[in-house]
């Protein structure tokens, strides 16, 4: 039978060390090996310290869930110290009775505005966003440079992203988070619909889920539209009419957003408030809105479409401008009532709220044209055209004498006046002014 051959190293390590003297080149070996052994402890411990040090200190990369649209599927870089302080500073109550709030979305038009009016006050801010490219990102970032002049960090994340939401309660205990991000407009839906599943409801779910479990849970105020009262023809639309004929997917998901909500207050005791706004303007505006690309086309000479509805009646919109709307949020804000759960349970009946934010005076879009004309000293070229079935109204007009009571709500800014301070940001912010104030 064919013996195993020992290993060379183990060949003269005697049965009972001690017994027998041990010869130079033994102890040599012997000596050799040990110290290669201590050698490679040494190394590993070195190299184990460095993998610890690297998950514990360095930012963490965080992949983004899922996003079946792919035009948001990147990694961001967030957590560390310095990241942490940052965050704490810019959520840092200033003023008495301030409130500390996680703005997500707040690269976005509405997210800008309202996230500089909460800082400017005293209250602390925290902006989230994922500065997706659904229009150009360079307004984003711009609108990002912005903030940070006021004091207000963007952490770059997805709102699908529960680590990092949970990283952020953790950081800051926030007593509001006003909910802003969204896939939003509603033609984008027929070429990319994913995109407003992974936002507005997927990524609703996924903050509420964080919201409910957070000690304490904060109160929550977020975006509706009025798109949700799609096919109504009862004008003005009021809170108490019906909300389930959707025109467009964007307005199903808002709708879905109702319910959800609906559903987290009543199982989880959060506080929730529903802003119906309607046809948000303004400097610092969203280019896929007609007003801003209407701007654009004029002043190029480009011809723009003018919707016809059938029987030739006129599409006309409930314009509101974003300094009415901030003034709605922030009302909003303040009078949100606690949350009443805590550890994700329910502790008492919490308020639950939807308010339509409109300006109460339609104009037909084809006023908003002359207006423009007038304003910016150039003819249109006009293109009639009926008005397509894919997730236009015709006509929205806002009831809103429960924001005016509740809320105390009162839009002060007519379409022309609106207009004109948002043609003079347009002009600045396009002849290289790119950090145009708005
Ligand atoms: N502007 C309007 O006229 C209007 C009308 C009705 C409702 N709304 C609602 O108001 C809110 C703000 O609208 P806006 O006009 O400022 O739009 P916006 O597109 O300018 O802002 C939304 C922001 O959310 C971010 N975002 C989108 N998905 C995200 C995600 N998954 N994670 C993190 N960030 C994400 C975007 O990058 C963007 O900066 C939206 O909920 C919108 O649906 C707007």
């Amino acid at each position: 039978m064919s013996q195993l051959k020992p290993m060379s190293h183990l060949e003269n390590i005697p049965p009972t060390p001690g017994k027998l003297k041990m010869d130079k080149s033994l102890f040599t070996n012997r000596h050799r090996w040990h110290s290669s052994l201590t050698t490679l402890t040494f190394w590993s411990f070195v190299f184990l310290g460095l993998i610890l040090l690297f998950f514990f200190r360095a930012p963490s990369p965080s992949p983004l869930p899922s996003d079946p649209s792919g035009r948001s599927s990147r990694t961001y870089n967030w957590g560390g110290p310095a990241w942490e302080k940052r965050a704490r500073y810019s959520a840092r109550v200033r003023s008495r009775n301030g409130i500390s709030v996680l703005v997500t979305g707040a690269a976005g038009f509405v997210g800008t505005h309202v996230s500089t009016a909460l800082k400017r006050r005293g209250d602390g801010v925290l902006g989230l966003d994922n500065f997706n490219d659904y229009y150009d990102p360079s307004l984003k970032r711009a609108r990002q440079v912005h903030l940070e002049r006021t004091g207000v960090f963007i952490v770059e994340g997805d709102i699908n992203d529960s680590a990092l939401l949970n990283k952020l309660f953790e950081v800051v205990a926030f007593t509001h988070v006003m909910h802003l991000a969204a896939q939003a407009g509603v033609r984008y839906a027929i070429e990319n619909p994913s995109s407003y599943v992974h936002s507005n409801i997927a990524g609703l779910v996924n903050l509420l889920e964080v919201c409910k479990s957070a000690n304490p849970q904060p109160a929550i105020v977020w975006a509706s539209s009025s798109s949700v009262y799609g096919l109504n023809t009862k004008v003005p639309f009021s809170e108490r009419d019906r909300t389930d004929q959707p025109a467009s997917l964007y307005a199903a998901t808002k709708k879905a957003g109702e319910e959800i909500a609906h559903t987290y207050n009543h199982i989880y005791g959060l506080s929730l408030t529903g802003l119906r706004f309607f046809t948000v303007y303004g400097p610092w505006g969203r280019p896929d809105m007609a007003y801003f690309f209407f701007t654009r086309d004029i002043l190029r000479g480009k011809p723009i479409p003018i919707f016809k509805a059938p029987n030739h009646g006129t599409v006309a919109r409930d314009f509101t401008y974003i300094d009415d709307i901030v003034k709605g949020c922030l009302a909003a804000l303040d009078t949100a009532e606690k949350s009443t759960g805590s550890g994700g349970k329910k502790r008492g009946p919490a308020q639950l709220r939807i308010f339509n934010l409109g300006n109460t005076s339609p104009v037909p879009v084809s006023d908003l044209v002359s207006i423009l004309e007038r304003l910016l000293k150039v003819r249109a070229k006009r293109h009639s055209m009926k008005l397509p079935r894919n997730g236009d109204v015709q006509f929205t007009h806002a009831n809103i004498s429960l924001a005016q009571r509740e809320l105390g709500y009162k839009p002060t800014t007519d379409l022309q006046t609106g207009l004109k301070k948002f043609v003079r940001w347009y002009l600045s912010y396009h002849s290289g002014g790119k950090m145009a104030t708005g």
